[in-house]
């Protein structure tokens, strides 16, 4: 076990560098960082200063005190619950014992780190419209520090800078054409006094950017578009005029799409800016590009000269991407020894299931293989870096194709880590396949994402066995995975997909929230469970560690919701029905906190109106449904528990309380927006009809197991 003098070293040095920490702190100004500590962040490892901890983005920290000994102490020291109940995603920062984290609807907070105490709220003031515009709810993944300012991105598109000290507002600074369908989501990241951020929206007819904004002044410093525009417009790059003679069609009426809305890290040394980029719009070929082409530079790694935003060289992972295979999943640098030779690398595991390890430098493969089961590629060519694809991936046919994985990605932006203590990565990873199918006609849709797939022929068959056997084949799991050998070490299994993200420490443990309600530790070299504590609900985001005072404390964004609950139904139910509860969770050795007691979770009954409609409207209903709102109430009129669920609503009970909502707008402050500019009065009246013959047959099954037992 070479592992052994390494932790016994480490065990020193850390020790070392917290008695060093107490000394060289002192900095008065909250969040005063800036270059030079970033570039020595390791010699303070008490603070969580940027997303992955450091500019090399591996989610690690070289803290010991709570270690695989006395993780079993590790106790609730406390906890904050939150003013929202959608999503939770954020990786909090901690510096200088002040935590600073976003949740849902990019609001802000700063916590005394120790006592949980409230030091300042932000609330952005998001308009409840703009969510109509999010494809995976009104998350947020975090915020940026840099000279004692806190930076985050808006869901509707603004960067705003705080004072870390007071939470008053310094700079704001739209970012996106305000009648376009973008949303930010993603942590913004500051290096060399530069703030950057990206945005989402692909599958709404945007056109993909990454931007850089002075962090002084919020001045656009430079931006660098993922894909061309008009081809007769002059291009804004000569990497555009490149990007443009691989695609075809009209592409730019549809925007383009290529998203940087989650992964960004910065190589000070190389002076490199790598960007994660998404799927173009639409997901199918034919209509996005019908005579093929690559589509550069979706799907993409790009890496820019962070002074001027010029690209440098990319590696695009998915070549003319039909899946919604996005490469914006972590990104993790690091040194690793291959073939006798250090190599600086970048490592990430994507949606579309393999793992890659990239020469960071030259943009070069190293390698490249499956971490989990994938059936649409058999391999990565070595020589041209391309997939070797199956030849039932692409989908041009009448009937849907299953393919695994499928849109939600066999690993999505839940953050993975690296420690360089082990040499392993270890990765969420979702099991599940998507049946895809081209769109018969085609025509973009304004409040609806345009995914140019068939979205009724994805839906869940109701024939029971079908719907078991689909069932039964999605999974998740926590993947520790060797990325120099390219293989498993070892994995824990999990019953569904949406794992949380993943924190590894130099106390040999890896922390984990499940979508089962748990927050977990485990052996980093053997996998061993050695701890486990109730969360009360779905833990997606990812943890961090940090110190106050020389005690270590353990803290997780707990709160259910993102795509997997709103967007896939009954899937969303493989761990259990979780509560929705938004919460900031803090451990340390022998904390003495306590979460409130719950009643158990009680079925919902559900009581529809009889189903007297017509097949045909029933029908029409289901398309419509399927179109405009299954990405948030859930496929085939099944809610993951975020949203209601429209089967049990009781504006059901009549036509005129259903359009009141629907075409009148009643919620739209709660983010449910008008769809009177979409569709007819008789189009809401069968989707009514839809959900109503679904809450009936949904009640019948119900009474059939139940008699069954
Ligand atoms: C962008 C996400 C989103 C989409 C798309 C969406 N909804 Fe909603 N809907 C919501 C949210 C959020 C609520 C809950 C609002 C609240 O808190 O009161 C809601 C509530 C409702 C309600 C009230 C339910 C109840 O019992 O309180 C109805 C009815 C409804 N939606 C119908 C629809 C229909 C029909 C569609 C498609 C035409 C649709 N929604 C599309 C987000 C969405």
């Amino acid at each position: 076990m070479k592992g052994f003098l390494h932790f016994a070293t480490l065990a020193l040095v850390a020790l070392l560098l917290a008695i060093r920490e107490k000394t060289a702190a002192g900095s008065s100004t909250p969040a005063a960082v800036n270059a030079s500590r970033m570039a020595s962040a390791d010699q303070e490892p008490g603070n969580w200063m940027s997303y992955g901890r450091t500019y090399s983005e591996q989610h690690f920290s070289p803290l010991n005190l709570i270690d695989d000994q006395n993780v079993s102490r590790l106790k609730l020291a406390w906890y904050y619950d939150l003013d929202t109940h959608r999503g939770q995603e954020a990786t909090p920062l901690v510096i200088d014992g002040v935590m600073y984290f976003t949740s849902a609807w990019s609001k802000v907070f700063a916590l005394n780190a120790a006592t949980g105490k409230l030091l300042w709220a932000y609330d952005p003031q998001v308009p409840g419209e703009w969510a109509i515009n999010a494809c995976c709810d009104v998350v947020n993944r975090g915020v940026a520090a840099w000279d004692g300012n806190i930076f985050f991105g808006t869901l509707d598109g603004r960067l705003i800078a705080l004072d870390a000290a007071t939470g008053k507002k310094i700079w704001q600074t739209l970012t996106i054409d305000g009648n376009s369908r973008y949303t930010i989501t993603g942590a913004p990241r500051v290096a060399q006094g530069k703030v950057i951020i990206g945005n989402g929206g692909a599958e709404f007819g945007v056109r993909g950017y990454v931007s850089a904004y002075d962090a002084a002044t919020g001045k656009l410093i430079w931006r660098f578009y993922t894909v061309p525009a008009d081809p007769s417009k002059p291009f804004e790059s000569p990497a555009m005029a490149k990007a443009a003679k691989t695609w075809s069609g009209k592409w730019w009426t549809l925007g383009g799409g290529g998203t940087v809305w989650n992964a960004l890290a910065y190589d000070p040394d190389l002076d490199l800016l790598y960007i994660g980029t998404g799927n173009g719009t639409t997901w199918s070929e034919k209509y996005r590009s019908p005579e093929g082409g690559d589509n550069l530079f979706t799907c993409s790694i790009v890496a820019l000269k962070l002074s001027t935003g010029e690209y440098v060289w990319h590696y695009q992972q998915n070549p003319d991407d039909e899946w919604d295979f996005d490469s914006d999943e972590d990104m993790i640098l690091a040194d690793l020894k291959i073939d006798g030779r250090t190599r600086k690398v970048l490592m990430q595991a994507p949606k579309n299931g393999f793992f890659y390890v990239l020469d960071r430098a030259t943009g070069g493969l190293i390698s490249a293989k499956p971490y989990t089961f994938v059936n649409w590629a058999t391999d990565i060519d070595m020589k041209t870096g391309r997939p070797i694809e199956a030849a039932a991936a692409r989908y041009a046919g009448a009937d849907p194709q299953v393919v695994v994985p499928g849109p939600l990605g066999a690993h999505s932006w839940h953050p993975m880590s690296y420690s360089p203590l082990t040499g392993l990565a270890y990765i969420p990873v979702n099991d599940s396949g998507f049946a895809y199918k081209a769109e018969e006609n085609f025509e973009a849709r304004n409040l609806a994402g345009n995914f140019g797939v068939d979205v009724v022929a994805a839906g869940m068959p109701q024939d029971p066995k079908v719907k078991k056997s689909i069932l039964d084949s999605i999974k998740g799991k926590l993947v520790a995975w060797d990325p120099i050998q390219q293989k498993q070490v070892w994995a824990i299994d999990r019953p569904g997909p949406w794992n949380g993200g993943v924190l590894s420490t130099a106390g040999n443990l890896v922390f984990e929230g499940t979508a089962s309600g748990n927050f977990e530790a485990y052996r980093a070299s053997t996998g061993e469970k050695l701890w486990s504590a109730p969360a009360q609900t779905g833990v997606m985001a990812g943890p961090v560690t940090y110190t106050v005072n020389g005690e270590q404390y353990v803290a997780v964004l707990a709160g259910w919701g993102g795509v997997f609950p709103l967007a896939t139904g009954e899937v969303s139910f493989k761990s259990g029905r979780v509560r929705n509860i938004s919460r900031m969770l803090v451990y340390k050795l022998n904390g003495k906190a306590a979460l409130p007691v719950l009643p158990e979770i009680e079925a919902p009954v559900l009581r529809p109106p009889a189903s007297t409609a017509t097949t045909e409207d029933i029908k029409h209903g289901e398309a419509t449904y399927q179109r405009f709102c299954s990405t948030c109430h859930g496929d085939v009129a099944v809610s993951g528990g975020v949203i209601p669920d429209l089967r049990y609503s009781s504006a059901l009970s009549t036509d005129q309380l259903f359009s009141s909502i629907v075409l009148g707008g009643l919620l739209r402050k709660e983010g449910m927006v008008s769809f009177a500019r979409e569709l007819s009065a008789d189009d809401v009246k069968s989707v009514r009809s839809y959900v109503i013959f679904r809450a009936n047959q949904s009640k019948e099954s119900a009474t059939q197991a139940s008699s069954k037992k």
